[in-house]
């Protein structure tokens, strides 16, 4: 037996068809349509009030989409599905503004994104200890992985912006989701803390090739340094999707990022 040429295509994890939304009449996602196949790690790019955010938000469950589009996890037809159903699947996410606990320790900010998964996030918050069967081992080497060992006792409100992000990182983390997405990993973060988060996102992967990440940013180095594939989004649609470098040198994304040209 020979072995084949072409290795078989990863089977597809996330499949947007057409979806969109507006606020308030403006469109601020415009019949976009993507597929993410299992184990990619996929950047989506472009300026300000590019649609980054909102995309995200339809594909978690925040916003219905609207008009005839779908959004497949799994081949599974999610359109209809409330965010933590979503979660429940096994799509966590992260925020462009870190949303903890802020009230919370950072080790229970962890165990209560670990309860949250079975039980949603509504449910839970006043005793979040009866639902937690969790992993106390897995959390412990979350937090060693992400450089919060030594805070688990720190109010998560008192935390600085790097260890902020990273904790929300690890309340994805926690929930072992097979697609984590990223909004803005490394918003606000010193470029000290940019490098940590790239060593960081690098290991992820290396832990779990089976596992699919699509973050958004601004910060080319960041992203080109942990994706393999980029998607370049302005005005609410996708204008370009290729390799690092293919984006990185197109005129196309030139324009989109200087802005004096419409694309
Ligand atoms: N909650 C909101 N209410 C009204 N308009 C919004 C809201 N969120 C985003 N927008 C608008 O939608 C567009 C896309 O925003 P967003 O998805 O945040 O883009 P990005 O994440 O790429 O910066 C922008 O024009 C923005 O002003
Ligand atoms: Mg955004």
């Amino acid at each position: 037996m020979t072995s084949p040429a072409v290795a078989p295509a990863a089977p597809v994890v996330l499949e947007t068809r057409s979806v969109s939304k507006s606020y308030y009449g403006v469109p601020a996602v415009i019949d976009l349509s993507m597929t993410v196949a299992r184990g990619e790690t996929l950047a989506i790019i472009g300026p300000n009030g590019a649609g980054k955010s909102t995309y995200f938000g339809l594909i978690a469950g925040e916003h219905a989409t609207v008009g005839g589009g779908a959004i497949l996890f799994n081949g599974v037809d999610i359109t209809r599905w409330p965010a933590h159903r979503r979660a429940q699947a096994g799509m966590s996410r992260t925020f462009q503004v870190a949303r903890l606990f802020a009230s919370r320790s950072v080790i229970e900010c962890l165990q209560i994104a670990a309860a949250a998964k079975r039980a949603g996030y509504r449910s839970l918050l006043r005793d979040f200890r009866r639902h937690a069967s969790v992993d106390q081992a897995d959390i412990e080497r979350i937090m060693a992985g992400l450089g919060l060992a030594g805070l688990e006792d720190s109010l998560a409100g008192n935390l600085a912006q790097g260890d902020r992000k990273r904790l929300e990182l690890a309340m994805a983390m926690v929930q072992r989701p097979s697609l984590l997405l990223l909004d803005e990993p490394t918003a606000g973060m010193s470029t000290e803390d940019c490098l940590l988060t790239v060593d960081t996102l690098k290991s992820i992967q290396r832990a779990d090739p089976d596992l699919t990440i699509v973050m958004t940013g601004h910060d080319m180095d960041v992203l080109f340094a942990v994706a393999r594939r980029i998607v370049l989004m302005a005005e609410g649609k996708q204008v370009m999707d290729g390799t690092p470098e293919e984006v990185g040198s197109s005129q196309i994304a030139r324009k989109v990022y200087l802005g004096d040209e419409h694309v």
